[in-house]
């Protein structure tokens, strides 16, 4: 009986399709298109509503709104700069309304970079927070909500093939990120009243000079997101041979 659903369960993965969906298909690119870079974007634009929803086919979550159950930070800059948090249930908006402002593709040698706009990004979640701000001592838990506008993002990176049984997949090989949010507000709610001064503190000294703090936050914001759009694209690349996401 064991044996069988083995043998039942290796079956069902090799003939698992390992090609993209067919309302994709329509947009993949050719590596042999003299307009290689023109097809990217314009498929960038066309899959858009997909992405916004999810697709399930390729292991890519929704992406507004986007969740994410837990995540945590543990970094230490300089005695004025380190944060521990860990966040929970976590809601963001705005993806959908991302703007791409350059595109740059180049099929041979597998690299490229994007430029995009996000005009408003509205954040929720459950956090418990420890470390300093600057002036402020982090020292918090509860409920944030923020809406930050103007998100300005760059992200440049290549790809780089392996073999997985004979066949060639894709995965990150470098990729480096700028990110700079423009302006911000955001409401701290502490899970107990008798510590709300303390989130209050935060919120204050955040709302008043927004620019201050993001400036400040920025290089662990920055760590944070590589690792995150790494370990993301890696398990989205994964899901299809190299030959699927860039046909000859
Ligand atoms: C954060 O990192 C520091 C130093 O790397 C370590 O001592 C500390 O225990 C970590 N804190 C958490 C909450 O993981
Ligand atoms: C965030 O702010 C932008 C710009 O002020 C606004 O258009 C948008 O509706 C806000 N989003 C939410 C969820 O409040």
């Amino acid at each position: 009986m064991k044996c069988f659903v083995i043998v039942c369960c290796a079956l069902l993965h090799l003939t698992q399709s390992k090609v993209l969906p067919t309302y994709l298909k329509k947009y993949s690119c050719q590596k042999s298109d003299p307009e290689y870079e023109k097809c990217v974007w314009e498929g960038f634009e066309s899959v858009r509503q997909y992405f916004v929803k999810g697709i399930p086919e390729l292991d890519v979550p929704p992406v507004d709104p986007f969740k994410l159950p837990y995540m945590s930070v543990n970094r230490t800059i300089n005695e004025l700069m380190s944060i521990s948090a860990v966040c929970k249930d976590i809601t963001v908006l705005g993806f959908k309304n991302t703007i791409i402002d350059d595109l740059k593709a180049d099929p041979i040698k597998h690299s490229g970079e994007i430029r995009l706009t996000i005009p408003w990004l509205y954040l929720d979640m459950d956090y418990d927070v420890r470390g300093q701000l600057l002036i402020i001592p982090l020292e918090s838990s509860g409920h944030f909500q923020g809406n930050f506008t103007n998100t300005q993002m760059f992200v440049k990176g290549s790809l780089k093939t392996y073999t997985k049984n004979g066949v060639e997949y894709f995965k990150t090989n470098k990729l480096d990120t700028k990110i700079t949010i423009g302006d911000g507000e955001i409401k701290l709610t502490s899970k107990t009243k008798e510590m709300q001064y303390a989130a209050d503190l935060i919120t204050e000294f955040f709302n008043e000079n927004p620019r201050r703090v993001l400036d400040a936050v920025n290089p662990i914001f920055i760590e944070w997101t590589k690792d995150f759009f790494i370990e993301m694209s890696d398990e989205i690349l994964a899901t299809l041979p190299a030959s699927e996401w860039l046909p000859a």
